[in-house]
C-alpha cells in the first residue's frame, strides 16, 4: 500500500508535533517552579508563551486537519482546492516557527495566548481566509440539510478569525486608554476564542461518532443541535464569568456559568449515547477512538465538579488567580480537547490497539489526574492563606510546596504517556494508506456511510458495532 501526504495529513502530523514540543516546554516550566533557574537557557517567562501556543497549535492543527479529512467524505466530493489548504499549512507552519524564534530572542508584544509581536497576527488570519473560502465553497456541495457539525464548524471557523480580530484592539488607543473597557474587550475575545475551538472540536466528536457507528442520526438528533446552540451561545457569552473583577451584572455571569456548564452536560450525555449503541459489553473499549471518548466523558465530568465550585462568588473569591484557575485551563484542554482530538487521530490513522497504546493511554488519564488534583491543592491552599491569614507569601508559597512538586513529578509522567500516543500515533499516520481501495483494503469496509437517519439521539439504531470503520 503506498503512502501519500495530504494536507489533512501535514496538519495532523504537525499538531502531534507541537503538542510533543509544547508538552516539553510545560515540563520545565513546571520545574521551574520547584527549582527556580533549573533551565537557564528558557526561562519560565519563555517557557510558559512557547508552552501555551504550542498547546493551543496542537488544538488548532489537528481540528482543522480533521475538518480537511472529513469534510470530502461527508459531502461525497474532493476539497474544493487542496492546492489552497497546502498553501494553508504552510503559511500556519511558517509563521508558527517565526513566533517560536520570537519567543526565544525574547520578543513579546501580544497578549494572552497571543504573545507574540502582532505583526505575526497577519499571515494567520490571511491562512486563516483561504480555510473559510475552501470551507464553504467544499461544504456546499453537501446535498441536504447540514448535520450539526457542519454548523458547529461553519461557526466556529468564522468566529475564529472575528475573535482573533478582537483580541488585537488593544493595538487601538481607544481602547488601551480605557481599564475596563481593554479587560472586558479583551477577556471577552478570549473567552469567544475558547468558544471558537471547541466548536471544532466538538463538532469533530460528533464526526467521529457518526463515522465509527455509521449511525448518521447522532448528528441530527434534536440534542445535537441543542449542543450546537449552547456552543454558539457559550461563544458569543461565555466571556461573562471570566470576568470577576470588570463590573457586570449578576445575572449575566450566571447564565453564562450556566449555558457553558449546561454544553459540557450535553457533550458528555452525547458520547454516553453514543457509546450505549456500540456493541454489547464493550461501549467502545475495543478501540483507542472508543477509549478517548471514554475517557473526555469522564474528565468533563470532572472538570464540570470544579467549574461548579469555582462558580459560587464566595468561593472564587478564594481560588481566583490561584492554581485553581490554570487546573481548569489545562483540566479542559487536556482532558477535554485533547482526548476528543486523540480519539480523531486515532481513527483517521486507524491503529489498533497495541500495548503501547495501552500503556500510553493509562499513563496519560493517569497522570493527568494526580497534576490536576495538586493543581486543585495549591490552589485550595493558596487561597485560604491569602484570603484568610496574615501569613508572608514566602511562607504561602512554602505551604504549597508539596503540592508544586507533585504537580511537576506528575507531569513528567503526563509528558511520557503523551509521546507514547504521539509516536504510535505518527507512526500509523504515516503508514496511512490514501487511495480509495487502499482504504477499503486497510479497514476491509466499503467507505460510504449509510444516508438513512435510523433514530434519534442515538438511542434505538444499531448501524453498526465497530468502532474502527469508515474514517
Ligand atoms: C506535559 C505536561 C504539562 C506540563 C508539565 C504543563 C505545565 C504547565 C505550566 C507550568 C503552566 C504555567 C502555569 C502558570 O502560569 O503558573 C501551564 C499552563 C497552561 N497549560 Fe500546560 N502543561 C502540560 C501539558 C499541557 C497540555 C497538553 C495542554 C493542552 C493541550 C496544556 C495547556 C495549558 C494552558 C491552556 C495553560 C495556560 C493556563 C492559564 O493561563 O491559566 N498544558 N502548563
Amino acid at each position: 500500500m503506498k503512502s501519500e501526504w495530504t494536507p489533512a495529513k501535514g496538519f495532523v502530523v504537525a499538531g502531534l508535533v507541537a503538542l510533543l514540543c509544547g508538552a516539553l516546554f510545560g515540563v520545565i516550566g513546571s520545574w521551574q517552579h520547584v527549582i527556580p533557574g533549573v533551565v537557564d537557557a528558557i526561562p519560565f517567562v519563555k517557557s510558559r508563551p512557547l508552552h501555551v501556543s504550542l498547546v493551543i497549535a496542537w488544538i488548532f492543527l489537528t481540528a482543522v486537519g480533521g475538518v480537511y479529512h472529513y469534510l470530502p467524505k461527508i459531502v461525497g466530493a474532493p476539497l474544493h482546492s487542496t492546492r489552497l489548504a497546502w498553501l494553508h499549512l504552510a503559511i500556519f507552519i511558517g509563521t508558527g516557527m517565526a513566533i517560536m524564534a520570537s519567543y526565544f530572542m525574547g520578543r513579546f508584544g501580544g497578549r494572552e495566548y497571543w504573545e507574540f509581536p502582532p505583526v505575526l497576527g497577519i499571515p494567520i488570519a490571511a491562512s486563516w481566509l483561504l480555510f473559510i473560502y475552501n470551507f464553504f465553497l467544499t461544504a456546499n456541495k453537501h446535498k441536504g440539510p447540514w448535520p450539526a457539525y457542519l454548523w458547529m464548524w461553519a461557526t466556529g471557523i468564522v468566529f475564529f478569525l472575528i475573535t482573533f480580530a478582537e483580541a488585537n484592539l488593544y493595538l487601538f488607543p481607544h481602547f488601551t486608554g480605557n481599564m475596563v473597557r481593554e479587560l472586558t474587550v479583551q477577556w471577552k475575545a478570549y473567552g469567544a476564542l475558547t468558544g471558537s475551538w471547541n466548536m471544532l472540536v466538538y463538532g469533530t466528536a460528533m464526526v467521529v461518532m457518526e463515522r465509527a457507528s455509521g449511525n448518521t442520526a447522532i448528528a441530527r438528533s434534536k440534542t445535537a443541535f441543542l449542543l450546537f446552540g449552547l456552543g454558539f451561545t457559550n461563544l458569543l457569552f461565555g466571556w461573562a464569568h471570566h470576568i470577576y473583577p470588570v463590573p457586570s451584572a449578576l445575572w449575566i455571569r450566571v447564565l453564562a456559568y450556566a449555558i457553558s456548564m449546561t454544553e459540557w452536560i450535553i457533550l458528555a450525555r452525547m458520547i454516553q449515547q453514543w457509546r450505549s449503541t456500540l456493541e454489547e459489553g464493550k461501549q467502545g473499549q475495543g478501540s483507542m477512538t472508543g477509549r478517548f471518548l471514554f475517557a473526555s466523558e469522564i474528565w468533563v465530568f470532572l472538570n464540570l465538579g470544579l467549574a461548579l465550585l469555582i462558580s459560587v462568588p464566595a468561593i472564587n473569591l478564594f481560588t481566583h488567580g490561584t492554581h485553581i484557575t490554570v487546573a481548569h485551563a489545562m483540566g479542559s484542554t487536556i482532558g477535554i480537547n485533547t482526548t476528543i482530538l486523540f480519539a480523531s487521530v486515532f481513527f483517521i490513522s486507524g491503529a489498533s490497539i497495541t500495548k503501547n497504546l495501552r500503556m500510553g493511554f493509562w499513563l496519560f488519564n493517569g497522570s493527568l489526574l494526580l497534576f490536576w488534583l495538586c493543581l486543585v491543592g495549591a490552589g485550595m491552599v493558596k487561597g485560604y492563606y491569602t484570603v484568610l491569614s496574615d501569613l508572608h507569601f514566602q511562607v504561602i508559597m512554602e505551604r504549597i510546596r508539596p503540592f508544586i512538586v507533585g504537580f511537576a513529578i506528575s507531569g513528567v509522567g503526563l509528558f511520557v504517556g503523551l509521546s507514547m500516543l504521539v509516536w504510535d500515533g505518527i507512526q500509523a499516520l504515516l503508514n496511512l494508506p490514501n487511495s480509495l481501495e487502499d482504504l477499503a483494503a486497510h479497514h476491509a469496509i466499503d467507505t460510504e456511510l449509510p444516508r438513512s437517519p435510523a433514530s434519534v439521539n442515538g438511542r434505538a439504531v444499531h448501524q453498526g458495532s465497530s468502532t474502527t470503520a469508515r474514517p
